[in-house]
């Protein structure tokens, strides 16, 4: 399908509070992988958004005494809108569940399910965790302690769970079991990493039973189309985002779901790794429409060992970073820092560390040498370059392999082993400068011709990073582009990654000394 968009997604959050890092952390690699596929020339489309229904976010509401559509209006107007300017994501639609869109398409989903006999009544009795809003068995339950000693708690929250007892409507899931292990016997990068992939398919293998759709004490939601006094589950109402985002259930848009279903890459935390690996390809499954490609649960932002948390008041706001570091070192930091599929803990010690040493004298300091050496000795003037020499062609030959290996890397969803690979070439380049010693070379003036080649290498070096760079880092390879003259080639965001070949940047261009990339930070004292 030619004008299929490579399409990728994060969760809906919850808006009952303001977003923290680990929300921050999905979006910001859902941004980063967008991005690069829009550099290798791919049409993509990337969603985010809220999930607003439900009784967590219905209680919030409550305590705060105002109505809840008053409240996550307020939430995602003043917090979650503002999160994405602030971490300078290039998301191209953004859904709310309160949405019209959204309400039609849900409760046009169900109705197909219903008419295809996917769906039943029965009562539901059980432990229900308003943390998860999730229906729970024995296993996913513990003793609690302190405050909660002899009450059971859920292993996520450490919060007590609430007996339920209520007649819904439930989802034939247990009919399913079969041909989800199918699935992903055939497609084993279905869910990765591979420890996820592990954990669904030992899940499935254990036995799926049916599972409630839908919740009567509940109020704040989407009515069932045939039972009104009944709202959908909000997991069965949130997860239909990534196809009513599209176009499901809309008349004028069918051509947008035919483009863009199914989804290449839904990217979750491990936290709700089942709902996205079982219960959604089984609903898929019931209404006869594709799968996603691949699900991918990373890891959590842990706070003293734990998962961070706005349930636990644990969250630390993106803006308290990005005040000092701003968006580009927030999005490298996290991506760069954590293995994309494992845990990791946030500390400000080793972010100022590595922005210092990998930001600040690395790339920075490499941009603003290159700049003032060519404004210096060649008053700005990109100089053309003379007979390359051995150690010019071990840059262009680690270019080469630096854009082969980064693009495998990004296509593989490994961010740092992506940025790992760009990084060693800045490294590989400021060694380089030491050792051309280009202030040597102009004291001489027989050595004028060798001096221009130092010195194209170095910018067209920095060209190339800054297009490969460009997806991690938007605003400061903006930037480097523009001081070095680069517009000349176009717009940056339209450089294609996997084209990036040595020579591109035409001598004779303006090259100035760019504005600090970035800038020292304060001392820890003030
Ligand atoms: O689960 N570390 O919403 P949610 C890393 N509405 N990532 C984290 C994190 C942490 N400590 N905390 C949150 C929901 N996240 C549902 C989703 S989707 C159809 C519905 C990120 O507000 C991570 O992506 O609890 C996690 O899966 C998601 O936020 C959960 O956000
Ligand atoms: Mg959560």
């Amino acid at each position: 399908m030619p004008d299929k968009s490579f399409y990728v997604t994060t969760p809906i959050y919850y808006v009952n509070d303001a977003p923290h890092i680990g929300h921050a952390y999905t979006t910001v690699a859902g941004d980063v992988l967008a991005r690069w596929h829009r550099q290798r020339g791919e049409k993509v489309r990337y969603l985010t958004g809220t999930d607003e229904h439900g009784t967590k976010v219905q209680r919030k509401a409550e305590e705060n005494e105002v109505t809840p559509q008053e409240w996550v209006d307020t939430l995602v107007s003043e917090h979650w809108r503002p999160v994405l300017e602030t971490l300078d994501i290039a998301n191209d639609d953004f859904i709310r569940t309160t949405e019209e869109r959204h309400r039609r398409g849900v409760q046009a989903f169900w109705t197909v399910l219903k008419e295809a006999g996917h769906v039943y009544p029965e009562l539901y009795e059980g432990p229900y965790c308003v943390g998860c809003e999730e229906f729970k068995v024995a296993a996913d339950l513990e003793e609690g302690t302190g405050e909660y000693a002899g009450e059971l708690v859920c292993r996520i929250h450490g919060r007590p769970v609430e007996q339920l007892s209520e007649q819904n409507w439930w989802f034939r899931l247990s009919e399913f079991g079969p041909a989800l292990l199918e699935h992903y016997e055939r497609n084993p990068d279905a869910v990765a990493p591979r420890s996820a992939y592990n954990e669904v398919v030992s899940f499935i293998r254990g036995g799926l039973s049916d599972i409630s759709m839908s919740r009567s004490s509940v109020d704040w939601g989407v009515p069932l189309p045939w039972d009104p006094e009944q709202v959908v589950y909000v997991w069965f109402d949130a997860l239909l985002n990534y196809i009513t985002a599209v176009g499901y259930g809309q008349n004028s848009g069918k051509e947008l779901f035919a483009n863009t279903w199914p989804a290449d890459v839904h990217l979750v935390g491990k936290d709700i790794l089942r709902f996205h690996a079982v219960y959604w390809p089984a609903m898929l499954m019931a209404a006869g429409l594709p799968l996603p490609a691949k699900v991918f649960a990373h890891g959590w932002l842990l706070v003293g060992g734990e998962k961070m948390s706005k349930s636990k008041l644990t969250g630390i706001a993106p803006e308290t970073i990005t005040d000092t570091f701003g968006a580009d070192a927030f999005r490298y930091y996290f991506l760069r820092a954590i293995n994309f599929g494992s845990d990791g803990s946030f500390s400000w010690e080793d972010m100022r560390d590595r922005y210092t040493s990998e930001l600040a004298n690395g790339l920075g300091n490499l941009a603003s040498r290159g700049g003032a050496m060519i404004t210096k000795y060649f008053a700005g003037v990109l100089p053309e370059p003379g007979p390359y020499s051995n150690a010019d062609l071990v840059v262009q030959d680690l270019l080469a392999r630096t854009v082969a290996d980064a693009d495998a890397a990004m296509l593989r969803l490994d961010f740092s082993g992506g940025i790992a690979a760009i990084r060693g070439l800045i490294d590989a380049v400021n060694g380089y400068v030491t050792e051309q010693q280009p202030w040597a070379l102009a004291k001489d003036d027989d050595r004028r011709e060798r001096l221009g080649t130092v010195l194209y290498t170095i910018a067209e070096s920095l060209r190339a990073i800054s297009v490969l760079y460009h997806p991690v880092m938007p605003s400061a390879t903006e930037a480097l582009w523009q001081s070095l003259g680069a517009d000349a080639l176009g717009p940056l965001a339209d450089q294609v990654v996997t084209h990036v070949v040595w020579g591109q940047l035409p001598p004779g261009v303006t090259v100035s000394k760019p504005e600090q990339l970035f800038p020292r930070l304060p001392d820890e004292e003030e």
